[in-house]
């Protein structure tokens, strides 16, 4: 687990920066996610970090190279969206709404439910990972390489620190067999389960924007083309997602225990010193 710091320049990114433009609209809605989480992810981490006791040493350390990782991550995605929000500026307010949620959450709920919160978001960062990098290289056919860069470095670290937010809610709430079971297991189902719905609805209703507002100047072919698309990228991550995302549920679930997507770490090299930030032509 590492810090690094990518250089990408979005100033040339296209909203449709892929072919099935369907496919962008669901990653670019995603992407306005951790312009909100992340920030709260740090905010909670910090937070636990004061309660964990010194003895815990490793995972001190460890929460402070996933502090660093997720302030960069947002950081990327926030040039990123703002691509997006120049092009659909009615996305605005979803985005302060989810702002908004966040720090709610943080007022008004304890630390254990904002822990839990956050590793149900954790936990979807290794099946996202796995579909970057071995299950969407079709989608990915005559893509911008510098959403496609931002995309594999952030999951690449997703998959990396996948552990840290899993241990510590263990450290603190889950020690005993009590706690293994009624923390370690129901509560985390519960904040993932959370999770899951709150960013699911968020991001479904900013897809329906960007996805509507194309669909405003569609002749009737191009809105059969669109729908068919929106149709074969659904169809694919659930086929793909649901089996990952069902392990989540289980007693015995350990993000530790997941095999490493093909080429991750070959890929997240690309973007330390000298490296090409995953884009070969800058090289
Ligand atoms: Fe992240
Ligand atoms: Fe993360």
């Amino acid at each position: 687990m590492r810090v690094r710091l990518p250089k990408i320049d979005y100033a040339n990114v296209r909203p449709h920066w892929a072919p099935n433009r369907e496919f962008a609209h669901n990653v670019n809605a995603s992407s306005t996610i951790p312009a909100f989480v992340e920030p709260y992810l740090i905010k909670v981490m910090k937070l636990a970090k004061e309660v964990l006791p010194t003895t815990e040493a490793e995972l001190h350390r460890d929460i402070d190279i996933f502090i660093a990782q997720e302030a960069q991550h947002f950081r990327q995605h926030n040039g990123f969206n703002r691509r997006i929000r120049d092009a659909y500026p009615d996305i605005a307010p979803l985005e302060a709404k989810l702002g908004e949620d966040y720090e709610r959450l943080l007022r008004e709920r304890s630390l254990k439910f904002n822990l839990a919160y956050c590793e149900g978001f954790e936990s979807l960062g290794p099946p996202a990972a796995m579909m970057w990098f071995e299950k969407y290289d079709d989608f990915l056919v005559g893509a911008d390489p510098e959403a496609v860069a931002l995309w594999k470095w952030h999951m690449g670290e997703e998959f990396e620190h996948r552990t840290v937010c899993f241990r510590l809610f263990h450290a603190l709430y889950a020690k005993s067999l009590w706690g293994r079971f009624w923390n370690g297991w129901l509560f985390r189902v519960y904040g993932f389960v959370h999770a899951v719905r709150h960013l699911g609805a968020y991001s479904k209703a900013v897809r329906r924007v960007l996805v509507d507002t194309d669909r405003r100047g569609m002749d009737a072919s191009a809105l059969e083309q669109s729908r068919a698309n929106a149709r074969i990228f659904a169809e694919h991550l659930k086929r793909h997602t649901l089996p990952q995302l069902l392990k989540v549920f289980s007693p015995f679930y350990d993000p530790g225990a997941k095999p490493e997507p093909r080429g991750l770490s070959e890929y997240l090299r690309r973007f330390e010193k000298g490296g090409d930030m995953g884009i070969p032509s800058a090289g």
